[in-house]
This record gives C-alpha cells, structure tokens and sequence, in this order.
C-alpha cells in the first residue's frame, strides 16, 4: 500500500513538474520569438512514445512518420523516449545533420546503453580521439585489406557454417553465428571453438539488454546484460594479455593481421599506446556493431529475395555462372565479388527497403537554425534515414523491393543524399563495406548449394530492432549440381 502512495505521489510531484517546466519552456521560447519546428509533444513523460512503438512493431509503421509528415512538413518535433524530438525526413537537412557532427550536433546514446557499450567505445569517443579512431577502425576493414586477407576468411567460414545446415533452420539464427564468428575471427584471428561459443552465449544476453528500452534500469535482462557484459569483457581481456605477452616475447613484431594487432600498435589515448581495458571496450563496440546489423540484412536479403522469384532467379544464373567458372570447391576472390553485377543492386534495394537503422539520434549543441525554424541546444534530433528511403519523391514506386531499380542510374532520381544506410559524415559506418562482402558471399554460397521455402508465415517488425518475429524458419534443401559428393 505504501508502495503505491508513494508511486503516486511521486508521479504527480513529476506530472506537476513536467507541466510547469513545459508552461517554462513554451513563454521563454516566445519570449524568444523561437519557432520550433511544428508537432505535439503529446502525454507527460511519454510523449508520443506509446504511438511510435506500437506502429513500429507492426509490419506497416509507415503511418507514424507519413501521417506527421502530412500534417507538419518534413521536419517535426514529437516526444518520444522522455524528451522532446525533432525528426527530419528531409534528406538535405539529414545531411547538414551528419555533416555537423562534432560542431552543432553530437551523437547521443542514453546512460543504460552507454554502460553496456563501455566508455572507451568508438560510439561514445568524440572529438580527435574518435577521429583517430574511426579512421583506425576503417582502415582495418577498408577494400585493400578486404580483399587481401578478409574475404579469405569471410568464404571459409560462411561456408563452415552452410554445411552443417539440414532440414529446417532459422535463418536469423545462423545468419548471427555466422556474423559473430566472423567478428571474432577479424578482431583477434580466433577460429570459431569451445571458447568462442561460451564467449556466444555470453555475448546474447549484453545484445538483449540493449534492447529493453522502456525500463532498463528496473529490469532483470538490463542487470543480467550487464553481469554478461563484465564476463564477455573479462574472456576479450585474457585474449588481450595473452596476445600482449606474445608480443613482448616478439619484441614487439607484428604477428597477426587483424584488429588487435592494430590496436597495439595505435598510439593511445595519451600517445603511450592503449590500456587492456581500453582495446577490450573498442573491441566489444565493434561486435555489438556488426553483429545484429550484418546478420539482420543476410535474412532480409533472403527474405525479399524470396518474395521476389523473378529476382531471386536472375541473382542464381549470376552466381551459378561465376561457380561454374570456378569449379565446385575454389573460394571466392575479389574479381568473383566484382563481378556480380546484379547482386549488388540486391544489396542496395535489401538496404533501402530493410532500413535496419531507420535513422540516428543526435543532440544539438547550440541554437540550430534550419528551414526557418529553431531547435533549441541540447535538443534531440532524429535524422531519418527510413523515411527518406521509403519517399515515392526520391525513389519511384519507393514501398515495393525493386533491385532492377539500381540498374539504371544507381537508382535514385536526384541528389545523393537520399540513399544512407550507412549515414554519413564523421560517423558514418566503418564497416559499410565490410557487411557488404559478407551478404555477397552468404547470398553466393547460399543460392549455389541450396534451395529453400519458408517454413510458416512470419513477420517483419521494426521495434525494438528490424527482425523477423520468428526468425525467418526455411526448409532448406541441397543443391545437387554442385555438391553430389555430399548428397
Ligand atoms: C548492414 C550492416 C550495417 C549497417 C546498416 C550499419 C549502419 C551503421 C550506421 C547507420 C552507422 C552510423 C551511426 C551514427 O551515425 O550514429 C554505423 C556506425 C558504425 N558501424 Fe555500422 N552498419 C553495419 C555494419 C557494420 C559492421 C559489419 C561493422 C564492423 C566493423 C560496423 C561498425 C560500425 C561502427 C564501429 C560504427 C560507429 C562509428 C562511429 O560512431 O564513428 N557496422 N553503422
Ligand atoms: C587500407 O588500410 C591500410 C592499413 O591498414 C593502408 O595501408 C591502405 O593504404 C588502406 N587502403 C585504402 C584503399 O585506403
Ligand atoms: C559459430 O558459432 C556458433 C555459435 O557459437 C557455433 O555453434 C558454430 O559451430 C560456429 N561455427 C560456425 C562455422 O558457424
Ligand atoms: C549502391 O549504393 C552505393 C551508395 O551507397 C552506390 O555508390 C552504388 O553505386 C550503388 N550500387 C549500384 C549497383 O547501384
């Protein structure tokens, strides 16, 4: 009983606070002569939250955006997350967005998320030092390097993982343990093995504990995801010393190409090189980055293609010609990733219509005029790449998945603005190419060896992530033209 006076009572001393703060707020921004960008703001506290997660858990969420749009323009501010928003759908303010970064905008995580990211993750660093890193992290997966000495891998263990694919499976499912396997090996060259797989299911539950918005700090995944965190850190710090060790006893002679490596070789914070906590905290950034994104976009690539039969059968003839050039057992080379024409297109129209980042938040840093109007500093800003994606201005027909659209004129009618699903400016993905080459060579080993149909009905839904409700069930069968041996 006490409990609930309480709850009460200290949810009206909230309420009345919101709403004198909100009255505060309205006469100083008229006192001002502010004109913020039109919109509501909706209930106390909650704002419009309620009504962006429900659209976003259906398969349809098109109307929160476009039923704003219609009403207030391409700039709005609504209230969702506890704070006021101002979403953009305008692709030119969307860049002014990202262009800006670290000079009006900045980006913008909350405290629950910064705790299990780590406060030495590329996400969370600003300034020069997130500069020297986020060109560090580049070059560790930039086109060079790809095709020198990461596509190797990225063929071997796609391929690993494919053959022990029989019956049904869940596509999500292997499509994570191919990414996280993949992740693990690019970081510190670790084949997948009894280890990895504990340091997996460790792993799952900190991804879980990022997505329980609402409450994070009331709720049992949260504090489990943090418990996970501490060990996943403790597995990626023995690896760390390990590897330091070796190094010393090397005198300091580079060993291995992969992340780690070029971690001990970075210059640190300070100049005097990286601490063991600091590398394991960029490294566990650099997972929880790839991961859910790279094996999200692999199913819905399959997905789309699966609805689409006439796109999925141009996307084989492609790649059965390039197999039957090489035989059936020869990996995959640069010039084979080059020369799919076609799958590429598959790729961008997988990224526009999937929009498995629909758009980044950022926080103003200063009074941010823009289209005639204000957004206070210290605001929330959500640059939405979704809604720019899916606007029938930019691209034509722009809800239906249409790959053939890319052939012409890289698919898009105007500026290139419009097509990010990578964002862009200072922050933008590091391992956009990266991702992919490693939807190519799944979707190549994938359509070479195997047919499949989904095994029940299932649903695309967008919150808290983009996933498939039931992680995308198929019957897979195997391809005999081009593995009798194993029939
Ligand atoms: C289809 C797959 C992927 C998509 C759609 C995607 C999308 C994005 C987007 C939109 C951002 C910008 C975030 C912002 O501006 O705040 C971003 C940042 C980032 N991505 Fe990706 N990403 C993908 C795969 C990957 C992979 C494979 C890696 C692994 C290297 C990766 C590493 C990162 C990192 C480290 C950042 C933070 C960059 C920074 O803050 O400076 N991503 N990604
Ligand atoms: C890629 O990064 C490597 C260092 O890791 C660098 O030597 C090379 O020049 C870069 N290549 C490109 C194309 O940027
Ligand atoms: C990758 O990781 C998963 C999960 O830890 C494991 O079950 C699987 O055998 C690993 N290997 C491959 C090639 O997928
Ligand atoms: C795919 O999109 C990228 C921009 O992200 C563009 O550079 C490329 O040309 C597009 N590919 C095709 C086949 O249109």
């Amino acid at each position: 009983m006490d409990l609930i006076i309480y709850l009460f009572l200290s949810f009206s001393i909230s309420l009345i606070t919101f709403l004198l703060l909100r009255a505060a707020a309205a006469a100083h921004f008229r006192r001002r002569k502010i004109r913020l960008p039109p919109g509501t703001l909706g209930l106390p506290f909650i704002g419009e939250t309620l009504q962006l997660i429900s659209a976003y858990k259906t398969e349809n969420p098109e109307p929160f955006i476009d039923d704003r749009i219609a009403k207030y323009g391409n700039i709005f501010t609504t209230h969702v997350f506890g704070e006021p928003t101002v979403f953009s759908t305008d692709p030119e303010t969307n860049r002014f967005i990202l262009q800006n970064e670290g000079r009006l905008f900045e980006s913008s995580y909350p405290s629950s998320l910064q705790n299990l990211l780590g406060k030495h993750s590329l996400l969370l660093m600003r300034g020069s030092l997130h500069k020297r890193m986020h060109s560090l992290t580049m070059s560790f997966a930039n086109s060079s390097i790809l095709k020198d000495h990461l596509l190797a891998d990225i063929d071997r263990l796609v391929r690993l993982n494919l053959d022990s694919w029989t019956g049904r499976v869940f596509l999500m499912e292997e499509a994570k343990k191919i990414t996280f396997n993949l992740t693990v090996k690019q970081l510190m060259s670790l084949d997948p093995c009894e280890w990895t797989e504990k340091l997996m299911k460790e792993y799952m539950l900190v991804i879980e504990g990022f997505f329980t918005i609402p409450l994070p700090f009331f709720s049992s995944t949260y504090r489990k995801a943090i418990q996970a965190r501490r060990k996943v850190a403790e597995a990626l710090g023995l690896v760390v010393r390990e590897r330091r060790k070796e190094r010393e006893g090397e005198g300091g002679e580079r060993l291995k190409n992969d992340m780690l490596e070029a971690l001990f070789e970075g210059d640190g914070v300070e100049g005097d090189g990286f601490s063991d906590e600091e590398i394991v905290d960029f490294m566990l950034a650099l997972l929880v980055a790839g991961y859910e994104t790279t094996s999200t976009i692999m199913t819905l690539a399959v997905k789309f293609l699966t609805e689409t039969p006439h796109a999925l059968s141009l996307l084989k003839e492609e790649h059965e010609e390039i197999r039957l050039k090489k035989g059936k057992v020869e990996s995959l080379l640069w010039e084979d990733y080059k020369s799919m024409p076609f799958t590429q297109c598959v790729v961008n129209e997988t990224l526009r219509v999937g929009n498995i980042i629909s758009g980044v938040f950022r926080r103003t840093m200063t009074d941010i005029n823009i289209k005639g109007y204000t957004i206070p500093k210290g605001w929330k800003v959500f640059a939405c790449f979704r809604a720019v994606h899916l606007d029938h201005e930019h691209f034509k027909d722009a809800r239906t998945f249409d790959p053939w659209r890319w052939q012409s004129n890289a698919g898009s009618t105007s500026s290139p603005n419009v097509f990010t699903p990578f964002g862009g400016g200072p922050r933008r993905c590091p391992g956009y190419e990266l991702a992919r080459v490693e939807l190519c060579v799944f979707l190549h080993h994938l359509v070479t060896r195997y047919s499949w149909v989904p095994a029940e009905p299932d649903k695309l839904v967008f919150f808290p992530t983009t996933r498939m409700q039931k992680r995308y069930p198929i019957i897979v069968q195997r391809r005999s033209l081009f593995d009798p041996c194993k029939e």
